[in-house]
């Protein structure tokens, strides 16, 4: 084993790729997919997608970044040296830092929203208000690319100051908190008004409503909500130790980060559909919603400060998670030092990251294939290059690898008996490339 740093318990490692998992992705990202796409139609594919494709594929980044203990390139370039697969890990570098430029502008709407939760501006307005609060604030250049910039520093602090005290230490504490949080909401929405028309859009599938376009839709938000496919928790699995239970794990962040996507949609859409709001509204839905549940709320402003507060740290850890994709191969393969490595993740993200933010005023009109900057970047990266990934990552572990590295990963290094050996290695080798291939292909009208 090298010197590389390592988590230092067994909790560390769930709640640290909880941490990674758990994010914008579940709380603002999943809602507002499913209520584009149809609700439970979107939500019976999402699951399909996490279970048959994403576990096998988490399992996948976990079994290369434990073998070999290295960043993403220098892993696969071990495991088989020549491979083109290793190409992968520039997709991943790539997608991670557009992720984490249009990422960072929302975890900024999280910031304002803070700020006015705080100092009370969240709380005594009609539904017309919270929609003009969003807009007038996402128009304006200014405060948006600032909150923006202010996220990013905040993220470029923690960095800086390495794995295991950062990452852990965050993620421990604030998680269950959150937790905690959204359970209180979802019992709050149960009892509102039109609860069971919400709990019906998501829970109810019209399976007529399952195109292909939903179908890529909830696979790019299956990958994206699980950080997969772009050695996000590859890199994180490199400093998993010796006796980090790998399928175990795998299964326990995908529960967890399926959990809390549902308690998400369950906070959310009895809320729309009593507010009367369109389930379909997209990145803005859940700011707009969210305020309106808080101020019914008794103590509405400590929950707003409170949740807001968490969000942000739920914010961070999957973008710190994501940095340390580009950092540690800055670091490993440009024998960069950590904080120049970190200062030039910062400045990429800083630079994109303000484009994103002025996509939604100055910048609107602006647009790539019909899409603003900031879709453009969410989509590429979600539905095309996560996808990718995922096939490149599953045909390698399941094709490439020695399969006696593969089995000892499963087990341990021998430590665990796995009863399902061979349906892991079945999904990995045959379901996940296939499947995800076909979603991507027709998906994009290919096929
Ligand atoms: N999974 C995170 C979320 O749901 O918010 C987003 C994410 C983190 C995507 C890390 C990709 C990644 F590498």
């Amino acid at each position: 084993m090298s010197n590389r740093a390592q988590f230092v318990t067994k909790m560390g490692v769930i709640a640290a790729t909880v941490g990674s998992a758990v994010g914008l992705g579940n709380i603002w990202r999943f809602p507002y997919e499913a209520g584009q796409h149809g609700g439970g139609a979107f939500l019976i594919v999402y699951l399909l997608c996490v279970f048959l494709l994403g576990i096998p594929v988490m399992i996948a980044e976990f079994v290369i970044g434990r073998s070999t203990h290295s960043n993403a390139l220098t892993a696969l370039q071990k495991l088989k040296p020549g491979s083109s697969l290793s190409k992968v890990s520039y997709i991943g570098i790539v997608a991670s830092l557009m992720i984490l430029s249009f990422y960072s502008v929302v975890a900024g709407w999280i910031m304002e929203y803070l700020f006015q939760a705080v100092t009370g501006g969240l709380s005594g307005h009609t539904s017309e208000e919270y929609a003009t609060l969003f807009s007038t604030f996402t128009v304006n250049p200014w405060r948006s690319v600032m909150w923006t910039l202010i996220f990013l520093l905040a993220n470029f602090m923690v960095l800086r100051r390495g794995i295991e005290k950062g990452i852990e230490r965050i993620s421990n504490i604030m998680m269950p908190v959150l937790f905690v949080m959204l359970l209180v909401f979802c019992v709050n929405s149960l009892f509102m008004p039109q609860a069971k028309k919400g709990l019906d859009f998501l829970f109810n599938p019209d399976f007529s409503q399952i195109t292909p376009k939903v179908m890529l839709g909830a696979l790019g938000q299956a990958f994206f909500s699980l950080s997969l496919g772009l050695t996000c928790l590859l890199t994180y699995a490199s400093y998993f130790s010796d006796k980090t239970p790998l399928v175990r794990s795998a299964t326990v962040v995908a529960l967890l980060d399926t959990l809390v996507a549902i308690l998400s949609g369950i906070i959310i859409f009895p809320a729309v559909f009593s507010f009367d709001m369109e389930p379909a509204a997209g990145p803005k839905l859940v700011f707009q919603i969210l305020p309106e549940i808080f101020q019914q709320l008794p103590g509405g402003y400590l929950w707003s400060v409170a949740f807001f507060l968490l969000l942000f740290f739920a914010s961070i850890t999957s973008t710190i998670s994501m940095s340390e994709i580009s950092i540690t191969y800055f670091v490993e393969a440009h024998k960069m030092s950590r904080s120049r490595a970190t200062g030039l993740n910062t400045v990429i993200a800083m630079t994109f990251g303000t484009l994103c933010a002025l996509s939604f005023g100055v910048l609107s009109d602006f647009k790539v294939f019909g899409m603003t900057l900031f879709e453009l970047f969410d989509y590429v990266s979600s539905n095309i290059m996560l996808p990718i990934g995922g096939v490149m990552l599953s045909v390698f572990v399941g094709w490439i690898v020695d399969k006696k590295v593969v089995e000892e990963q499963l087990t341990d290094y021998g430590a665990r008996k796995i009863t399902l050996m061979r349906p892991i290695r079945f999904c990995i080798r045959y379901v996940a490339p296939l499947c995800i291939s076909l979603i991507f292909l027709y998906g994009l009208g290919v096929l």
